[in-house]
């Protein structure tokens, strides 16, 4: 199995990919982290200690992350996610959160990884705050790296402005300082963005058949699928893609472009704005500002219907 670590902002669909961490017999999940985004960190980690529970997770440790942005207070997300975040489903959890902050959690996992010559994938399904914090604090873990994978951004449109996605909103400096110690650090990166986040969906009347399972993972994705469902025929998995992706890499389309994000107070705050001219390699003179890119795998299309039966 693919070792892993889940930076999330439960949130339903941080709860699908959780879910899905657990139960998938081809991941190995050795840690989940919490931030600020979809809801407060405290909620986050109420929601994801939760969930773990309802998975029948064993020991996974849970570490406490970034409350709040790095420099500049996020825009209102509302409550898409429900009022608890989850749609309403919380319930208290038993399970103890880890007596590491979330990058010293990582940061312990990340040096095992070095000491076992085994690097782990690092998936990140809200906003990067936590991650950026670990990478500038610590750039030595980049060697238990294998790889970084990050739901946020899109190639095309946004959805909490018309060109910016939630989690890269909510810290656009953050995404920054990712972007930048991916490319300083030689860390591979994947963007699994807006363009293919909303395209695996499971049609309601298969929530039907989790519900009449006596399994608590079935029930609370049937009650999720319906929340994240309702007035519509089917539910998106959302972040829980960027794990199908390492699943079943061949379902994903990536294109490696450069990136970079707008951390400007303008009207494109949070965009992360892809060259997708052809030939283009990056930093060169047809760019006047001289900005700092990335070079990024960035999904351009996905298997729907695959990644939504492997869910
Ligand atoms: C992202 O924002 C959150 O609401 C979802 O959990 C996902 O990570 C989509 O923009
Ligand atoms: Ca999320």
């Amino acid at each position: 199995p693919t070792p892993i670590l889940l930076d999330v902002d439960t949130g339903i669909d941080d709860a699908f990919a959780l879910l899905f961490a657990v139960r998938c017999p081809d991941l190995d999940l050795r840690a989940v982290t919490c931030v600020g985004g979809n809801t407060g960190v405290d909620q986050v980690v109420a929601n994801t200690r939760y969930v773990l529970d309802a998975a029948g997770a064993p020991d996974v440790p849970v570490g406490r992350g970034a409350a709040h942005p790095l420099l500049h207070d996020a825009p209102d997300s509302g409550a898409f996610h429900g009022v608890d975040g989850l749609g309403g489903f919380s319930r208290p959890s038993d399970r103890r959160t880890s007596p590491l902050a979330a990058i010293d959690l990582l940061r312990h996992e990340l040096q095992s990884a070095i000491a076992n010559g085994e690097p782990v994938t690092l998936v990140a399904t809200g906003p990067l705050t936590t991650v950026a914090l670990l990478l500038r604090a610590h750039p030595d873990v980049a060697a238990g790296i294998e790889r970084i994978v990050f739901m946020g951004g899109s190639a095309s449109r946004g959805n909490m402005t018309p060109v910016a996605e939630h989690n890269v909103l909510h810290d656009p400096e953050a995404t920054a300082i990712v972007l930048a110690a991916a490319r300083d650090l030689d860390i591979p990166i994947t963007m699994y963005g807006l363009d293919v986040f909303d395209l695996p969906r499971i049609p309601l009347d298969r929530a039907g058949e989790l519900a009449d399972r006596l399994d608590p993972a079935c029930q609370l994705a049937a009650a999720l699928l319906r929340f994240r469902g309702r007035g519509e025929d089917s539910a998106g998995i959302g972040d829980a893609g960027t794990l199908c992706a390492l699943v079943r890499p061949e379902g994903l389309t990536v294109e490696r472009l450069p990136v970079t994000v707008d951390t400007g107070f303008g009207p494109g705050r949070g965009q992360t704005i892809v060259d997708r001219r052809p030939g283009f390699v990056g930093r060169s003179v047809t760019d006047p500002f001289s900005t700092h890119w990335t070079s990024v795998d960035v999904a351009v299309a996905v298997d729907a219907t695959g990644y939504a039966d492997l869910w």
